[in-house]
């Protein structure tokens, strides 16, 4: 019998692969063997001698201390892959975003609520909300993991021009990927071509900030940024700024920060990527599926 604490609500399709295997959930127990999180936060918690492994639902590990796990001999799994293509719809939806101005100019119209002959009065925004197509455009893909792969495949299909760039393609990446994806060898011949970028990085020391003011200053003027991954890989004041002077014509993120609220040219998100029922529930018996198999059987499984 081994006790598995949850941090975050799982997917119930998860738990219950969890009970015909003997396993106790709770979200009080003191002792536990495993623990199943999602977005929570560890890095304050102490962890009992008995925990031996945890597993993230979700691709990114930045809300676990990978350092005191290590040392603890704790094994940490994510699940990679299982919400790629939930990340990917929205990340297509967000370049769509940020070129037709839909948030901007579905506001508007509903403050002409009450408004008489609404119809001729919601069409004075027309050219106020007008906005460029992707197709024809350059995408520059930074990271070339699950989701990345998914994104630029599926930005060729909109007839994007696509350039991908990853100092660490797998194997497997290069085969899924599109032979219609550039793989450039420089961040910088991104910056300085693409005009649509999108990032797919986990947040690590060297990832922090990569897009920054220096970044910015090599893209195109008129750039549009996406950013689904998370909010410490963009430099916010220095995309405030850009935003705010122009060089960056929108910038969509799934990250509130003030700087960025305030930029009516952005479109901002309560980081949405993975929340769908199909990712949730891949990514709920993925995370069982390791814990089961590690403590059952010792195997260490990243999918
Ligand atoms: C992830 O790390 O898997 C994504 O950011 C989605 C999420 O955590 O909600």
């Amino acid at each position: 019998m081994f006790n598995v604490k949850l941090y975050n609500k799982i997917s119930k399709i998860g738990l219950d692969q969890l009970d015909p295997a003997g396993y106790a959930c709770s979200e009080d127990f003191e002792d536990y063997d495993a623990v199943l999180v999602r977005s929570a936060k560890l890095h304050d918690v102490q962890f009992p001698k008995s925990l031996k492994c945890i597993a993230r639902a979700g691709a990114g590990v930045n809300n676990i201390p990978l350092d005191r796990c290590a040392e603890e001999g704790i094994v940490v799994f994510n699940t990679p892959g299982a919400n790629a293509n939930a990340v990917k719809e929205l990340v297509i939806c967000a370049l769509l975003l940020a070129s037709r101005k839909v948030v901007q100019g579905a506001n508007w119209v509903k403050g002409l609520a009450g408004t008489p002959d609404i119809g001729p009065a919601a069409e004075k925004g027309k050219a106020t909300y007008a906005g460029p197509e992707i197709a024809g455009k350059r995408l520059g893909v930074i990271g070339l993991g699950a989701i990345g792969v998914k994104v630029a495949n599926a930005a060729v299909g909109l007839d994007m021009e696509v350039w991908g760039y990853d100092p660490f393609l797998s194997v497997d990446g290069a085969l899924a990927l599109s032979r219609s994806v550039k793989h450039v060898t420089e961040l910088d011949q991104i910056f300085a071509n693409c005009d649509y970028i999108t990032v797919h990085v986990p947040l690590l020391a060297d990832t922090r900030g990569i897009i920054g003011a220096e970044a910015i200053a090599k893209m195109k003027d008129g750039v549009r940024v996406v950013n689904l991954a998370r909010g410490e890989l963009v430099d916010e004041q220095a995309m405030a700024a850009a935003l705010e002077s122009g060089k960056v014509a929108a910038y969509v993120s799934d990250f509130a920060s003030d700087a960025i609220l305030a930029q009516e040219n952005a479109v901002t998100l309560p980081h949405l990527g993975a929340s769908t029922p199909e990712s949730e529930d891949n990514c709920a018996k993925m995370a069982v599926k390791e814990i089961v198999d590690y403590l059952e059987k010792g195997t260490i499984r990243n999918s």
